[in-house]
């Protein structure tokens, strides 16, 4: 059972996503962890993120490892844990312009398809352009979407108290940035089911989810 679940920012993808694979016994891999490591890598290696051909000859460098047990998942690189640093202000206004690389794009989609293989029980992986690149044969494809001020609202929250103006700000230029560029931009696939997380609380959207893997489990 692979189960691609896309949407922007703020949607409620990863605490849904995580909830899901581990009431239903799935693997589940964090496909925007793992943009944002090979980031991290770049900024931290001093690679000029507005120059795309740096990024692009540096992009199969670091060796990125994502641990997929949805009760405590690890991402590192080059052997180093880097689960905190990769959720930085500075991270997050730098990914969509490194993940907008095709170079970068075609390594992190290697590594993605492999882990995704080799998930013995079926896996549910998060992120931008699931259902429609990386997994186009997914058996259920869900896409997540809330109003731009729930979105901001919740990333607030996470962030301990961030300003919520700077933070919507900030949301809606990485959606417009991950949703224009030219390789494998964020969409809802055709075959996707849309939720809209708006007026639901994390409870309802799990819940949801559930349903709908459990339905096209029974083959409904
Ligand atoms: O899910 P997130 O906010 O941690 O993702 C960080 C960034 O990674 C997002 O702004 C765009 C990029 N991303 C992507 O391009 N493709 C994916 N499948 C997942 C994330």
């Amino acid at each position: 059972m692979i189960v691609a679940i896309d949407g922007p920012a703020g949607t409620g993808k990863s605490s849904t996503s995580k909830a899901v694979a581990a009431q239903l016994g799935l693997s589940y891999l964090d496909t925007g962890a793992q943009y944002r490591a090979i980031t991290w890598w770049m900024v931290n290696n001093g690679i000029d993120i507005d120059d795309p051909a740096a990024i692009a000859a540096a992009a199969g460098k670091p060796e990125i490892v994502s641990g997929t047990d949805p009760q405590a998942p690890t991402i590192s690189v080059d052997g180093v844990d880097v689960a905190g640093p990769i959720r930085t202000q500075e991270v997050s206004a730098k990914v969509s312009a490194v993940s907008a690389v095709p170079e970068v794009r075609a390594r992190i989609t290697e590594l993605q398809r492999s882990i995704a293989a080799s998930a013995a029980n079926g896996v549910v992986v998060e992120g931008r352009d699931i259902g429609t690149t990386v997994l186009p044969d997914a058996d259920l494809k869900i896409f997540l979407t809330a109003s731009p001020e729930a979105r901001a609202a919740r990333r607030s929250g996470e962030l301990k108290g961030a300003d919520v103006h700077s933070t919507r700000e900030a949301l809606i230029k990485r959606d417009a940035a991950d949703s224009s560029r030219k390789t494998s931009p964020l969409a809802k696939a055709d075959d996707a089911v849309e939720v809209d997380t708006t007026e639901l609380t994390l409870a309802q959207v799990i819940e949801c989810v559930v349903t709908l893997v459990e339905e096209k489990r029974a083959g409904k």
